[in-house]
């Protein structure tokens, strides 16, 4: 049958790459593409007891249909801990997501119409791009810097009037690691209220910080509701759970609540009970600090690596937390065209390309350090250093 699918599945092409780094699950292969947590980390034995006191205490109600925003008492420590973020709200501000990837799902199905022009950074997340491309939206790319998205550019690019929204990843950005500094988060906020747009701010890492100070959120400099903020239990707990938050103005959120309940009806009850018994009883800010510190030793473990590997012409940035470090080889590098060799000797990145949504950026990889161990990574960045060097 040749089945009749809509006109906005023509806008969302396979990745050329994605049957390759299949190869990836080999273990053999020392794999820097995914962003995945350490397994290793995740607390599991306190998850155990959450659950068995879910079990034992909440019975059935664990197990039955929920509310649309999520369990209440859920929304009640987010709101907590937004507040140690800086970030004043009350849990009607707050909706309870399937990971934060459904809360940018949802943002495209409430504000994007085919067309609608979205900014985002250069590069960006490689899965907003999918869920926005799923609404037929025009991405225009704005130009960054090592201090994140330069807001003249945000400026220059807002007049367009079918523009809906601009989407930014504060902190340890994902793909490049980079963090937009303070006063251009200030600035975005200022930009947005005179041109009328909404932010969406992405901040799943800002808590993996293992070096410098800690920068408040673009959120909380927003007095009109023109920020919608995004974060995720998956980075500091588990990413199992598929359990992450929205906080957004009451009119945003109301609509974000019908778009949820057309998708999903409610985030797994039982997820988020076992999660708030976890949060409640247990010290997720020790947890967090010990992820911290082993992923601050293998993201030094990684740069000394490639300081010691790398030929010259390549350069990579220095984040201060999160999971993801970029790498830049001379204009002349294809990584897409060195991943196969890589897979068969060993090691696997994800080339960069596949992080701009205008075209470009063929000389970088995007390379994760928070899911190999400090051997791996040492033999690893040797093995992709080798042939880098022989592509040259
Ligand atoms: C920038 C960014 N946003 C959203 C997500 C999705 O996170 P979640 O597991 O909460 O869906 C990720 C996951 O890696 C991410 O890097």
């Amino acid at each position: 049958m040749n089945a009749p699918f809509a006109a906005r599945m023509d806008a969302m092409k396979p990745s050329s790459i994605r049957e390759l780094l299949k190869m990836t699950e080999r273990p053999e292969v020392i794999s820097f593409a995914g962003g995945l947590p350490a397994p290793g980390l995740f607390p599991i034995d306190d998850i155990r007891v959450a659950a068995e006191r879910v079990f034992a205490e909440s019975g059935a109600r664990a197990f039955q249909y929920g509310v649309t925003e999520g369990v209440s008492t859920l929304r009640e420590l987010i709101v907590a801990e937004m507040a140690s973020r800086q970030v004043a709200c009350s849990a009607h501000d707050v909706l309870i997501t399937t990971g934060s990837q459904q809360g940018l799902d949802l943002l495209g199905k409430i504000f994007l119409d085919p067309g609608d022009v979205i900014l985002t950074e250069t590069p960006t997340y490689l899965a907003a791009i999918q869920a926005f491309q799923c609404f037929q939206a025009r991405f225009l790319p704005v130009a960054t810097d090592d201090q994140g998205i330069i807001p003249d550019a945000v400026d220059e690019l807002a007049a367009s009037d079918k523009l809906r929204f601009l989407y930014v990843i504060p902190n340890f950005q994902n793909p490049t690691g980079r963090t937009l500094s303070l006063e251009r988060r200030k600035k975005l906020v200022d930009i947005a209220q005179r041109r009328n747009f909404v932010i969406i701010e992405d901040d799943p890492y800002s808590r993996l910080r293992y070096r410098g100070e800690h920068l408040p959120p673009i959120k909380s400099f927003d007095d009109s509701g023109c920020v919608v903020y995004l974060s995720t239990l998956s980075k500091t707990v588990a990413p199992g759970f598929r359990t992450g938050w929205v906080v957004a103005s009451a009119a945003i959120r109301d609509k974000l609540v019908i778009a949820k309940q057309a998708a999903d009806l409610h985030t797994s009850s039982f997820d988020q009970l076992v999660l708030e018994r976890y949060l409640r009883d247990f010290d997720n800010r020790q947890h967090v600090d010990k992820v911290c510190a082993a992923y601050g030793e293998r993201y030094a473990v990684m740069d000394e690596a490639l300081r010691q590997h790398m030929s010259d012409g390549y350069s990579w940035t220095h984040p201060e937390g999160g999971m993801f470090l970029w790498v830049s080889g001379p204009q002349t590098l294809d990584a897409s065209s060195i991943l196969g060799q890589a897979i068969e000797n060993g090691v696997a990145f994800v080339p960069g390309a596949d992080f701009f949504p205008g075209g470009g950026g063929r000389n970088n990889m995007r390379l994760n350090f928070s899911n190999a161990d400090p051997e791996s990574i040492r033999s690893g960045i040797s093995r992709l250093a080798a042939i880098c060097a022989a592509v040259q």
